[in-house]
């Protein structure tokens, strides 16, 4: 199920206009980061997949679905958003109500929310929090329970607002591998993020964003190699690539096994 955005802009009610002008097309199964600077548009622009807000002027299209036509709870069916806080998203007193919540909410039958809650839980690594509070939780694991509540609702198309943003090493590997596995199942994966490296590790398409508008749209080979364009909205390369220009490699390389490979090439 592609997302067809068109002549995008968004105009705040303070009269900011946050999103000026965006065309994009994201295609199903893609996994596209999108970086930027902050106040670039990125949390605006995903905003309206999910029919959260509505475009000032121009359209967005899930699948055959008109967003301005689609009310929020249909949507939901088909995107997935998890907040970047979560404390704007949890409301149950424990884990597994919290998790449940989203796929009842969509009318499956018990049977099938189990089975998704199950899964949900199982990728999260929270399967022996159920009757936690999530409030009693740190907030790394709060984050995991944000991601699974999406997560069991089983929609072609999930959006990570900053996943990482907070989290340490070994939750930010979590974070990466339940991206890996939602990959693996065919869905679209549409990720904001600082982390560049967390950007070059896991996602094939880059889409910069800056002032409202895309700067740069293409593979993440290509896209994070433009260092100076990419400078334009305060995102450098990941560490490697940079080093790897340094050293006049001939390929942009993304992470350590690309790096590895282009100085045994040229050894
Ligand atoms: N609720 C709001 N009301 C008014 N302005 C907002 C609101 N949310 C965001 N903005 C402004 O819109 C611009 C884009 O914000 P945002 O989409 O959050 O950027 P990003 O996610 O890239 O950091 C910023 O200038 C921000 O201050
Ligand atoms: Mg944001």
């Amino acid at each position: 199920m592609n997302i067809e955005i068109k002549d995008l802009r968004f105009t705040y009610p303070t009269g900011l206009e946050a999103v000026s002008g965006i065309s994009l097309t994201l295609e199903a199964g893609e996994q596209v980061a999108i970086v930027g600077q902050n106040g670039a548009g990125k949390t605006t622009l995903v905003r309206h997949f999910n029919g959260l807000l509505q475009p000032t002027s121009g359209s967005v299209k899930i699948g055959d679905w008109d967003t301005k036509k689609t009310s929020v709870a249909k949507l939901a069916s088909r995107v997935g958003y998890v907040f970047q806080n979560p404390d704007e998203q949890l409301f149950s007193r424990d884990v597994l109500t919290e998790v449940t919540f989203g796929p009842r909410n969509l009318g499956y039958s018990k049977e099938k929310t189990d089975g998704l809650v199950e899964r949900a839980l199982a990728l999260t690594e929270l399967s022996d929090k159920t009757e936690t509070n999530p409030y009693d939780l740190s907030p790394t694991w709060r984050k995991m329970v944000a991601l699974a509540s999406i997560i069991a609702m089983d929609t072609p198309i999930v959006i990570f607002d900053e996943p990482t943003t907070g989290q340490d090493a070994v939750n930010v590997a979590r974070i990466a591998n339940v991206i890996a596995e939602l990959q693996k199942e065919g869905k679209t994966v549409i990720t904001i993020t600082h982390d560049i490296d967390f950007c070059a590790e896991n996602f094939e398409r880059v889409v910069a964003l800056s002032k409202g508008q895309v700067l740069l749209d293409g593979p993440a080979r290509e896209i994070l190699g433009q260092e100076e364009i990419l400078a334009q909205t305060y995102v450098e390369p990941p560490q490697l690539t940079r080093l790897g220009k340094r050293l006049r490699l001939k390929e942009t390389v993304r992470n350590q096994e690309e790096f590895l490979n282009a100085i045994a090439r040229r050894a």
